[in-house]
């Protein structure tokens, strides 16, 4: 079984796609063990405990210090005991001490078909403003491991997304994750839980 903690930050629509792809049974040998979020007001948590699935909040607005902040969430998730950490709409920064000891074990779902569109500054809606304003006819999503870089670990899986004339990009943004975030995350998760997923040399390779 594998044993996952899932971070958040908002709404929660690519928890919620993993939650229900578990109860269908499109994501087989899993369970969640925790959601931690850094926003205490963030849906994402009622998500869970609608789901009687723990959720909490490890906050930075509580510590003094980014580096006690990074420590306390280290500490928290490792209390949990988890086999893989998935960043659904999690928009702080993984610290480097829980990079090393997560190696390939922390999947991220990226607005973009990476290397497009990715990288500091360009999270959520900025995201597909920057695809809309380069006037892109195809864009999608990532989900990819985390190393230290932003957005440069290796590529797990992608999916592409018409941009359609006149899309806003709030209309970009909920297309892409109806098509795309929504569907490519919990068949990563589910992938890994099944053994299919190796990574060598920065390539990942699917059994
Ligand atoms: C989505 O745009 C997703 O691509 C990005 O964070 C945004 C909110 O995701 N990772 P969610 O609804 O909180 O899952």
């Amino acid at each position: 079984m594998l044993k996952i903690a899932v971070m958040v930050s908002g709404g929660g629509t690519n928890l919620q796609a993993i939650i229900d792809a578990i109860d269908s049974g499109k994501i087989t040998n899993t369970e969640i063990s925790v959601v931690i979020s850094n926003n205490k007001n963030a849906y994402a948590l009622e998500r869970a405990k609608n789901h009687n699935i723990e959720a909490l909040c490890v906050s930075p607005k509580d510590y003094t210090t980014r580096e006690e902040f990074n420590e306390a969430l280290l500490k928290k998730v490792q209390s949990f005991d988890v086999d893989l950490v998935v960043l659904a709409g999690f928009l702080v920064a993984i610290p480097d001490a829980m990079v090393d000891a997560y190696e390939n074990r922390i999947i991220n779902i990226h607005p973009s078909l990476i290397p497009s569109f990715c990288g500091v500054g360009y999270y959520g809606l900025k995201v597909h403003e920057a695809a809309l304003e380069r006037g892109v006819k195809i864009t999608g999503a990532t989900v990819h491991f985390v190393d230290k870089g932003t957005d440069t670990g290796p590529i797990i899986a992608q999916q592409p997304v018409e941009v359609l004339e006149n899309d806003t990009p709030k209309e970009l943004q909920q297309r892409v994750m109806e098509q795309a975030e929504w569907i490519i995350l919990p068949r990563a998760i589910n992938d890994i839980a099944n053994g299919k997923i190796t990574v060598e040399n920065h390539n990942v390779y699917r059994k």
